[in-house]
C-alpha cells in the first residue's frame, strides 16, 4: 500500500467506500471516505477509526507505518459509527491505550460498546504531548452531534475536523486540489459534494458553525490544512472556510427553485407557467419534480438559492404525500434567508396549499405568494401563474 503523508509523521489510514450510494438517507453516487489519521512521534496517536467490514483495511494501513498495537492514544472525535464502529477492533490490538474523547462522547461510546476502554475526556484547551507534535483538542458540541470535538496538530497546523468540513466523495486521490488538477481539466467536484454535505447535514447548524469560526480565529489558531473524516483533505483550507462562512449566514443566490408534485398535470402546468414568468424576468430558476429528482440532489439547490416556491395537488384534503415527506425533511433542515411562495391545484375542494402554508408557518416561515386553481388552469390561471413567476423574480432582484 502506499502511505499518503500529510506532512511529516502525519498519515491518513483511512479507507474508500466506492460503493457506499446511500448514508443514512442521504444519497452518495459518487461514494464516500472514512478518513482517520496516524500521528507518529515518541508516542503514536491515532485520530478517529472508519465504519465496521473496513476495520481490518485500516489495520493493513497502520500496520505499513508502525505496530498497532504500539499505538499510545486513540482519539476518538465522534460517537457515530461511521467513525468509532472500528474502535473494538483497534482497542483490542492496541490494548494499552487511552482513548480520548468529550465526555458525551463517553457516554456515547460506553452505550454504544459497553466496553472498559482506558478513557479520559478531553475539553476545549486541553493538549496532548507526543514528543515534537502536540494534540490540542476543541469540542464543537452539534457539529454535528453533541459530543463531536476537533482535534488540531499545532506545529503542523492541521485541524482534524472529523464530520465539518466533510464531502461524501470516492477518488484514487486524498487532496483537495489533486482531484481536478490531475486530471487535466477545471471543475468544481469537491466543492459540489461539499455544499450537498453541508447542506444536508450542517445546514440546521450555521449559527453554531459560525460561533465556531469566530472562537478558532479568537483562540488564534491557524490552519494550513483540513483533514476532515470524509473525503478530500482540503490543502486550500481558506475556500471551504469562506464557503462555510456564506452558507452559514443564509447568503444566496438570484435563483428561484420550482419545487412540486403533481397527481394530473395541473400542478405541472402551473410550476412550467410560473418558471416561465421567473425566467422571462432574467433570473435563474430550476424546475424540480420530486419523484425525478433525488432529494439530496434539491437540498443543495436549496442551499444557495434565494426563492423556494412549493407545488402540491391536493390529495384527501390535504397535502400530496410526496410533497408532505419533502416538506418534512427540508423544514427540519432549517433553510436561512427565503422567499417562500406556495401553488397547486385541487377538483372539488383545495386544502393542499392551505395545509402547505400552515406547515410553513409553524416553522417560522411566511409565504410570500399563494396561487390554488381549480382542476386544470385556464387562460387567465394560466395568467395567475405567469404573473406570480413576475413576482418571485421581482422579490428576488429586490434582494
Ligand atoms: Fe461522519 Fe456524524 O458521522
Amino acid at each position: 500500500m502506499t502511505r499518503i503523508e500529510l506532512t511529516q509523521g502525519v498519515y491518513w489510514v483511512g479507507v474508500v467506500d466506492w460503493n457506499l450510494r446511500d448514508f443514512h438517507g442521504y444519497t452518495t453516487p459518487r461514494g464516500g471516505t472514512y478518513n482517520a489519521y496516524l500521528i507518529v512521534d515518541e508516542k503514536i496517536a491515532l485520530v478517529d477509526t472508519v465504519k465496521s467490514g473496513f476495520a481490518s483495511e485500516m489495520i493493513s494501513r497502520i500496520k505499513e507505518i508502525v505496530d498497532p498495537s504500539k499505538i499510545d492514544y486513540v482519539v476518538s472525535n465522534h460517537v457515530e459509527m461511521d467513525h468509532s464502529s472500528s474502535l473494538p477492533d483497534i482497542m483490542k490490538i492496541a490494548a494499552n491505550a487511552e482513548l480520548l474523547c468529550t465526555e458525551k462522547g463517553k457516554e456515547g461510546l460506553l452505550r454504544y460498546y459497553r466496553s472498559n476502554w482506558n478513557f479520559r475526556t478531553v475539553k476545549t484547551g486541553d493538549e496532548l504531548k507526543l514528543g515534537k507534535k502536540t494534540l490540542y483538542f476543541i469540542t464543537a458540541p452539534m457539529l454535528h452531534w453533541p459530543d463531536s470535538m476537533f482535534t488540531y496538530l499545532k506545529e503542523d497546523k492541521i485541524l482534524l475536523s472529523n464530520d465539518g468540513f466533510g464531502q461524501h466523495l470516492s477518488s484514487s486521490f486524498r487532496f483537495d486540489e489533486d482531484v481536478c488538477s490531475l486530471l487535466g481539466y477545471e471543475c468544481d467536484t469537491v466543492m459540489d459534494e461539499a455544499a450537498k454535505y453541508y447542506a444536508n447535514i450542517l445546514m440546521p447548524f450555521g449559527g453554531v458553525i459560525l460561533k465556531k469560526i469566530e472562537e478558532i480565529q479568537k483562540l488564534g489558531i491557524e490552519i494550513e490544512m483540513i483533514a476532515s473524516s470524509h473525503g478530500m483533505i482540503w490543502k486550500n483550507p481558506g475556500k471551504i472556510i469562506d464557503a462555510y462562512i456564506n452558507w452559514s449566514k443564509g447568503v444566496s443566490k438570484q435563483k428561484v427553485l420550482v419545487i412540486y408534485d403533481t397527481m394530473w398535470n395541473s400542478t405541472e402546468i402551473m410550476a412550467g407557467e410560473i418558471l416561465r414568468g421567473v425566467a422571462d424576468s432574467g433570473i435563474e430558476v430550476m424546475l424540480l419534480h420530486l419523484r425525478r429528482n433525488d432529494w439530496s440532489e434539491i437540498v443543495k439547490e436549496v442551499l444557495e438559492a434565494r426563492a423556494i416556491l412549493i407545488g402540491s395537488p391536493t390529495l384527501n384534503n390535504g397535502i400530496f404525500p410526496t410533497v408532505g415527506g419533502f416538506l418534512t425533511y427540508l423544514l427540519g433542515l432549517r433553510p436561512k434567508n427565503k422567499i417562500w411562495a406556495t401553488f397547486g391545484s385541487y377538483g372539488w375542494a383545495g386544502g393542499a396549499v392551505r395545509a402547505v402554508n400552515d406547515r410553513l408557518k409553524s416553522s417560522g416561515y411566511e409565504p410570500a405568494e399563494s396561487l390554488e386553481v381549480n382542476f386544470r388552469p385556464d387562460d387567465a390561471d394560466m395568467a395567475k401563474c405567469y404573473s406570480l413567476g413576475q413576482k418571485i423574480a421581482s422579490l428576488v432582484r429586490a434582494g
